[in-house]
C-alpha cells in the first residue's frame, strides 16, 4: 500500500540519485500567460526553458507540481476525474536522451526499491510516426533492451502518442506512455492501451519535446535544442498500484469522504447521486483550498479564476444539501487538506485562516442569493396562478414552470434545477427541463467565450495606482536583467494599489549598493518620460521582437506586447501607465528571500 507521501519521497530519492536537481513547484495561478486560468501540467511554468532559456537549476530537474484542470469539471464524481491533482515530473532541458530516460523510467517502475511493478505487468506505447515525426523505433528499442516484452510494446498514432499544451501551441512532440496491465482479460483482438476497457491503466508519460508550434494553427518546427518532459499523476498512479477502483479510495481524499460520512445524513454509497455529491465536495473543496491559499491568492468573483472558484464552492454547497451535510463542516475539510498539504506547500499552510474565512464568506453570499431565489420562486408560481385566473376561454394553463423561469432561478439566484423541481413538486407543479437544458447550453457556450475574453485582461483591480505600479515592475525587471544578466526572470508578481511585490531568481541577497543602483535606474526611466505603448501582435512576431513572456496561447494567436522605449518589452495583459512620468518616484521598501534561489522586492511609488 503506497501513500502520497511515500510515493513523493520515492520520486525525490530516485531523481536525486540520478543527478537531477529538485526545483520548487510553481504557483497554481500562472503568470505572464494570460491564456490559461490555472497551471495545468508540470511543464507549463517551464515553457520558456523548454524553448531554450537557461534554467537556474541546470539542465536536469524534477519537482512535484500542483495542477488544476477544469475541462472535465462535469465528469468529477466518477472514479477517476479530479479538478486538482499533483503531477510528479522530471526534465532534461536542452537534450533528449531517449534511451537514458526510458531506462530511468523502467528502473523506477520495476525496481523493488521503487514501485516494484513486475515486468509482465508493464505495457508501453510509442509514436507510430507521421509526416512530421518518424516512427519511434528508438524508444521502442530502448524498452525492448530494458526487458519489456515485445507484445507489450504498442505503436500508436498522434491521437494517443503526441503531447502538446491545451491550445496546441508551444513545445510538443511524440511521447511514450507507460501502463499497468490489470487482471482484466483483453476485450478483443485489438485490445491495447488505446482501448478504454480497463485492462491497461496509464501511469506515466515521457514526452520527447522535439518540436514547437509557435502560433495557433502553425506548423510544428523542429526545436534546435529538444527536451524531455515527463509527468505522472500522483493519485491516479497510487490508485492503480493499490488496486483501488477509484482515486477517491486513496489517501487524503478517502479521509475527507470518511469525514463527510461521519456527519452527513445520507451514506456515501446509498445512491449514485450521493456518491457523486460526496466526491464533488471532496474534490472541489481541495481545489478551492489551493486557489484561496495560493501565494497569488484569488477570491471568488465573476471573472477568470475567481469565477471557477465561485463555481467550486457553490457546487459544493449544493452537493452538501443533497446528502444532508451541514456546510459549517467545510472548515474542518479545509483543515484536513491544510494538515496534509501544508507539509509541501508553505503558502497553503500560512493561509489556513484566510482560506476558511473566504470560503465561509462565499457560502454566506450564496445562502443569501438562495433566499432571494425562494422569493423569486414564489413570484413565478403566483404569476402562473394569475395567468390561470385570467385565462381566456379554452386556453389551458399548465402547472409547469417554464425553462426560461427555471433558468433564471439557476442563473441569477444559483438555484440548481433539482431544487426547483423539488419545490415545484411540493406545489403540484412540473418543470420544463428540456427548455431549461436548452437555455443552460446556450449560456455555457456564451460563458466559455466570455471567460476566454475576460481573462485576457490583466491586473485584478484595474485601478490607475495598480497600473502605475505594474509599469514600474516592468522597468524594474529590465533593470535587474541589465545588472545581473538575461538569466533573471520574473518568478512572481503581486500588485495592489498600494505597493508592488515582485519575485525573481537571483543567487544572492542584493547589497545596499545594488538596491540603490536599481532604484536609480527605475527613477531615471521615470524622469525621461518615456511613452508606454501597447501593440497586439501574433505570438510569432512577439517572439521575433524579443518580448519577454511565455509563448503559449490557448485562445488564438494574438497577444499584447507592452513596450517602454528601448527599456522593456513584455507580453502582458496590462493595464499600464501611458507614460513613465506618471510614476513620479520609485522607492524600494524591502529585499528579502522568498524561497530558495528566489528574491522578493517590495516597492512603492511616492
Ligand atoms: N506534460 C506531460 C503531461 O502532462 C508530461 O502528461
Amino acid at each position: 500500500m503506497k501513500t502520497d507521501r511515500q510515493m513523493k519521497e520515492l520520486w525525490f530519492k530516485f531523481f536525486e540519485k540520478h543527478g537531477f536537481k529538485r526545483i520548487p513547484g510553481y504557483s497554481i495561478i500562472p503568470e505572464n500567460d494570460p491564456t490559461v486560468l490555472f497551471t495545468t501540467a508540470g511543464m507549463h511554468p517551464l515553457v520558456p526553458y523548454l524553448l531554450g532559456e537557461k534554467h537556474p537549476a541546470g539542465e536536469k530537474i524534477f519537482d512535484v507540481q500542483r495542477c488544476i484542470r477544469t475541462s472535465d469539471i462535469d465528469e468529477v464524481g466518477d472514479d477517476s476525474h479530479l479538478t486538482f491533482f499533483e503531477m510528479l515530473g522530471n526534465w532534461y532541458l536542452g537534450s533528449c536522451p531517449k534511451e537514458e530516460m526510458v531506462a530511468l523510467s523502467f528502473e523506477f517502475l520495476t525496481s523493488k526499491q521503487y514501485l516494484g511493478i513486475p515486468i509482465d505487468r508493464l505495457a508501453v506505447s510509442v509514436f507510430e510516426g507521421n509526416e512530421v515525426s518518424p516512427r519511434d523505433e528508438v524508444a521502442a528499442n530502448a524498452w525492448l533492451k530494458c526487458g519489456v516484452k515485445k507484445e507489450n510494446i504498442f505503436y500508436l498514432p498522434k491521437e494517443n502518442n503526441w503531447w502538446a499544451l491545451g491550445g496546441g501551441v508551444g513545445p510538443c512532440g511524440p511521447d511514450t506512455e507507460m501502463f499497468y496491465i490489470t487482471d482484466k482479460q483483453p476485450c478483443g483482438k485489438a485490445c491495447g492501451p488505446d482501448c478504454d476497457c480497463g485492462r491497461y491503466l496509464e501511469i506515466w508519460n515521457d514526452v520527447f519535446m522535439q518540436y514547437n508550434v509557435a502560433s495557433a494553427g502553425g506548423k510544428a518546427e523542429k526545436l534546435a535544442r529538444p527536451n524531455i518532459d515527463t509527468g505522472m499523476g500522483l493519485e491516479r498512479t497510487i490508485a492503480v498500484l493499490n488496486g483501488s477502483k477509484s482515486v477517491y479510495d486513496t489517501g487524503c481524499l478517502k479521509k475527507v469522504i470518511d469525514f463527510i460520512e461521519s456527519k452527513a445524513q445520507i451514506k456515501y454509497l446509498e445512491s449514485e447521486k450521493a456518491k457523486r455529491s460526496y466526491r464533488v465536495i471532496t474534490d472541489h473543496l481541495r481545489s478551492s483550498s489551493f486557489i484561496l491559499g495560493d501565494e497569488r491568492g484569488v477570491l471568488p468573483s465573476n471573472v477568470g479564476q475567481g469565477y471557477i472558484l465561485r463555481r467550486f464552492i457553490r457546487r459544493s454547497v449544493n452537493c452538501a444539501r443533497n446528502i444532508g451535510f451541514d456546510v459549517k463542516y467545510f472548515a474542518d475539510i479545509v483543515d484536513i487538506y491544510v494538515d496534509e498539504y501544508g507539509r509541501d506547500y508553505e503558502d497553503i499552510k500560512a493561509n489556513r485562516a484566510k482560506i476558511k474565512e473566504e470560503l465561509i464568506k462565499e457560502v454566506e453570499r450564496f445562502s443569501k442569493a438562495l433566499e432571494e431565489g425562494h422569493r423569486e420562486f414564489e413570484k413565478t408560481i403566483k404569476g402562473i396562478e394569475r395567468h390561470k385566473e385570467f385565462a381566456k376561454e379554452g386556453e389551458v394553463v399548465e402547472n409547469i414552470i417554464s425553462g426560461k423561469a427555471a433558468f433564471r432561478l439557476y442563473d441569477t439566484f444559483g438555484f440548481p434545477i433539482e431544487l426547483t423541481k423539488e419545490l415545484a413538486l411540493e406545489r403540484g407543479y412540473g418543470v420544463d427541463e428540456k427548455g431549461f437544458n436548452e437555455k443552460f447550453e446556450e449560456h455555457q457556450e456564451k460563458s466559455r467565450q466570455a471567460s476566454a475574453g475576460q481573462f485576457k485582461g490583466g491586473l485584478a483591480d484595474g485601478s490607475k495606482e495598480s497600473a502605475r505600479l505594474h509599469t514600474a515592475t516592468h522597468i524594474m525587471l529590465a533593470g535587474l536583467r541589465n545588472m545581473f544578466g538575461e538569466d533573471v526572470y520574473q518568478r512572481g508578481s503581486n500588485i495592489t494599489p498600494e505597493r508592488l511585490r515582485f519575485d525573481f531568481n537571483l543567487d544572492h541577497k542584493m547589497t545596499a549598493e545594488e538596491l540603490e543602483k536599481l532604484e536609480n535606474f527605475v527613477n531615471s526611466v521615470i524622469k525621461q518620460g518615456i511613452p508606454v505603448t501597447c501593440e497586439i501582435m501574433t505570438v510569432d512576431k512577439a517572439k521575433a521582437s524579443g518580448a519577454l513572456g511565455i509563448f503559449t496561447n490557448k485562445y488564438g494567436d494574438e497577444v499584447k506586447v507592452y513596450t517602454i522605449g528601448d527599456v522593456s518589452k513584455e507580453i502582458c495583459g496590462g493595464p499600464h501607465a501611458e507614460n513613465t512620468s506618471e510614476l513620479h518616484h520609485f522607492k524600494i521598501l524591502k529585499e528579502e528571500s522568498s524561497s530558495s534561489g528566489i528574491r522578493r522586492i517590495k516597492a512603492i511609488l511616492d
